[in-house]
């Protein structure tokens, strides 16, 4: 993987060039893949057919520097997310990071409609946590707290906003990651919580109407671009989120 902007890099140390300049400061980025032409999931209705071997290593990447993973459940349902696990040579980088553990999986739902005897919460190393509202459905709400870390934050829908501060302080997930899907991105980009977008612009045209990295927005959220790498084709896209303007 080479840098191409702000300056030319050949063999891009990936780990040093993601990795903030002080961990201790909170920040949520959002990590996506899209093709050429906007699509977010190929024609299975998926993302992993989209990217390429160096999208793969910009995920593991940005995982092994974050504290906690947010994942839409739509996402965990239809990708089938499993326990994160960390490479052994990002886990060494991390450790001189000083986190041990891998980043806890953090899957946000109302309805609870998942499978809680699943390797995603039954064999995670760092316990998953699964982040409601108090109108959860109350027989799957005692499911989910017996499976593990339960955080309750908002009414009718979750308060992403609470629920991250939560996420914070009892926690200490100081570093959070998004992974989608495109509903969730909505909400952390629509309500001023992200502070990054890494995308990756898979050189491939699926056409179709399927979902976009984002669902709809009133107005748009500006962009200010950090970083260019590039591996094989593919772009790697690293942005500052603005903010949201009318
Ligand atoms: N291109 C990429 O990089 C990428 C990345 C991820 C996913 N994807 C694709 O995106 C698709 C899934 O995305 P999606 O947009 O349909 O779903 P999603 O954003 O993954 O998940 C939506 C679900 O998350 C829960 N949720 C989100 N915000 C909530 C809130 N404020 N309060 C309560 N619950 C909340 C709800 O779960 P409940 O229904 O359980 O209440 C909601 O139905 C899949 O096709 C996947 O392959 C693509």
């Amino acid at each position: 993987m080479r840098q191409l902007l702000p300056e030319r890099v050949e063999h891009l140390d990936l780990y040093a060039a993601l990795r903030p300049v002080d961990l201790e400061v909170p920040v949520l980025r959002v990590n996506m893949v899209a093709s050429a032409d906007g699509a977010a999931t190929d024609s299975a209705g998926r993302s992993g057919g989209l990217g390429q071997a160096g999208d793969l290593e910009v995920f593991r990447t940005l995982r092994a520097l974050a504290d906690g993973i947010l994942v839409g459940a739509g996402t965990v349902r239809t990708e089938g997310y499993g326990p994160h696990r960390v490479r052994p040579d990002l886990a060494a980088r991390r450790a001189l990071d000083g986190r041990e553990l891998p980043a806890a999986v953090v899957v946000v739902s109302r309805s609870l409609d998942l499978d809680f005897a699943a390797p995603l919460f039954a064999r995670a190393r760092t316990p998953t946590v699964v982040l409601t509202c108090r109108s959860a459905p109350a027989e799957r709400l005692r499911l989910a707290e017996a499976a593990g870390r339960v955080v309750v934050a908002g009414d009718e829908r979750v308060d992403l906003r609470a629920g991250i501060t939560r996420l914070r302080q009892d926690f200490g997930m100081t570093h959070l990651l998004c992974e989608g899907g495109p509903l969730l991105n909505t909400e952390v980009l629509g309500d001023g919580l992200t502070d990054e977008l890494c995308l990756t612009l898979a050189p491939a045209l699926i056409g179709g109407s399927g979902p976009r990295i984002v669902a709809r927005f009133r107005g748009k959220i500006g962009l200010e671009l950090v970083s260019v790498m590039e591996d094989a084709g593919e772009l790697y896209l690293r942005y500052r989120v603005r903010g949201a303007a009318p």
